[in-house]
């Protein structure tokens, strides 16, 4: 099978090095791509995987690679191609790909959609609701009579969400996305929800339209620094399994939350083919949904897929195709940890271009893979090219080997300003 991956982050990487690894795979092109993903080999003949220069956004230019190609099968990393309609284009042309069409996509790219759709259907979520209005917006957020949140409708950057302590703070927040049009057309709409406190998991569902199998849990990091202190990032770290989430209660919330998202697909006419990745609030009064994704997480893919034991092109295949309930999910009964190394300065400005020392020591070490996010290839070195620079992964038989494996691998390398958190996983054990 001739197979394309579009994107170019660690998410990315971590599917080619599982994609390669298939004993169908003959060729792998990844646009664009990174240094990391242009070192990857083939399993089945041990040809190079090959970058292409075409952004994950250029559809028409990806079509007619795939089409110019004969590719088989194309897998759709970020969220953005996801919401222009990739799927739905390469499907009119008859090209096989895996991820949501725009409808399923519209989950992640508009909040009050998910929010409505999740009122709708009786899936477990915050207190919550969604106006094209600022006065009755304030109202619902006086009526909550506490701290609330405030989510600008479409895609953000993840600068969307506003976390307001007080009523003031709400008003104002209201003002700033609806009024201030502080994110754009983004903004001409908000969800409202009550503050949830607890414990943040992620979940994940790979879904064919009519069977969803969940993934183990795992837990992102998403601040900047450690002790959960600093400004929000796209991730700094995951790990999987959690410990905040047993087996028994992960069948659980993953029955009360994929049942009646199944159903409701079916009953809204949408083919949700592709991950379904809520994010989760542990609450006193048990899991509550605060958001969908449309996509695999980043970092948490990189644990997943260290951990997943089936041919990865099989299972993706079968979502893309829907006969999902002839296979099992398999997981490694390891441990994995993934420790983001970022930029100097990330998630605000930050220079590139810093070459990277110490990868192949790090990634010589045993059950460790050093997954690469924003890096490139400057002559003979590899030098840093974005924010969030390396997913540095190891497994172990549980958390605390694993992360100790992990935090060996991140001694190993080095480049000028590296930053990364010391203290992923530790709130497990
Ligand atoms: P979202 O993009 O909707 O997941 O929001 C981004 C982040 O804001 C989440 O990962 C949470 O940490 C936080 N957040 C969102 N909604 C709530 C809520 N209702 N209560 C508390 N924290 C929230
Ligand atoms: N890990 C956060 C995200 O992928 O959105």
């Amino acid at each position: 099978m001739k197979l394309l991956v579009v994107g170019s982050g660690g998410r990315e990487h971590a599917l080619v090095w599982k994609l390669a690894q298939s004993p169908q795979v003959t060729r792998l092109w990844c646009a664009p791509g990174n240094a990391g993903i242009a070192q990857e080999r083939l399993a089945a003949n041990g040809a190079p995987v090959e970058c292409v220069n075409l952004g994950a956004e250029d559809l028409p230019r990806l079509l007619a690679f795939a089409q110019s190609n004969h590719v088989d099968l194309t897998v759709v990393g970020p969220d953005n191609p996801l919401a222009l309609g990739i799927v739905d284009l390469f499907q009119q042309h008859g090209l096989r790909i895996w991820g949501v069409n725009r409808k399923a996509a519209q989950f992640e790219s508009s909040k009050v959609f998910s929010q409505d759709f999740m009122g709708k259907y009786g899936i477990p979520t915050a207190v919550a609701g969604t106006f094209d209005q600022p006065s009755a917006a304030k109202r619902f957020c006086a009526s909550l009579g506490g701290p609330c949140v405030v989510k600008a409708d479409g895609l953000a950057l993840g600068k969307g969400v506003l976390i307001c302590p007080t009523l003031t703070e709400a008003e104002r927040a209201v003002d700033q996305i609806m009024v201030g049009k502080a994110f754009g057309q983004a903004g001409s709409r908000v969800v409202i929800q009550e503050f949830l406190e607890g414990i943040e998991v992620s979940l994940h569902a790979l879904c064919d339209g009519k069977t969803a199998k969940v993934f183990p849990t795992s837990q992102d990091h998403k601040r900047a620094l450690d002790g959960d202190l600093g400004l929000n990032t796209g991730g700094m770290g995951t790990y999987s399994p959690t410990p905040f989430l047993t087996d028994s209660q992960l069948a659980v919330t993953a029955q009360q939350v994929l049942e009646p998202f199944m159903r409701g697909c079916t009953a809204e006419g949408i083919d949700y083919r592709g991950i379904l990745y809520p994010g989760v609030m542990l609450t006193r009064n048990g899991p509550k949904i605060l958001e969908f994704n449309a996509r695999l997480g980043d970092p948490e893919t990189q644990v997943y897929l260290t951990r997943l034991e089936n041919d990865l092109v099989e299972l993706l295949d079968a979502s893309a195709g829907g006969t999902l309930d002839k296979l099992e999910l398999k997981w490694s009964p390891l441990a994995s940890v993934c420790v983001v190394m970022a930029s100097g300065g990330y998630p605000g400005n930050y220079s590139k271009g810093k070459p990277i020392f110490g990868l192949e020591a790090a990634n010589a070490l045993p059950n460790t893979k050093v997954f690469h996010a924003g890096t490139a290839r400057a002559g003979e070195s590899i030098v840093t090219n974005g924010g969030r620079v390396l997913g540095v992964t190891a497994l172990g038989r549980d958390l605390k080997e694993a992360q100790s494996a992990a935090y060996t691998a991140v001694g190993k390398i080095c480049f000028e300003g590296a930053q990364f958190r010391g203290d992923i996983a530790v709130k497990a054990l």
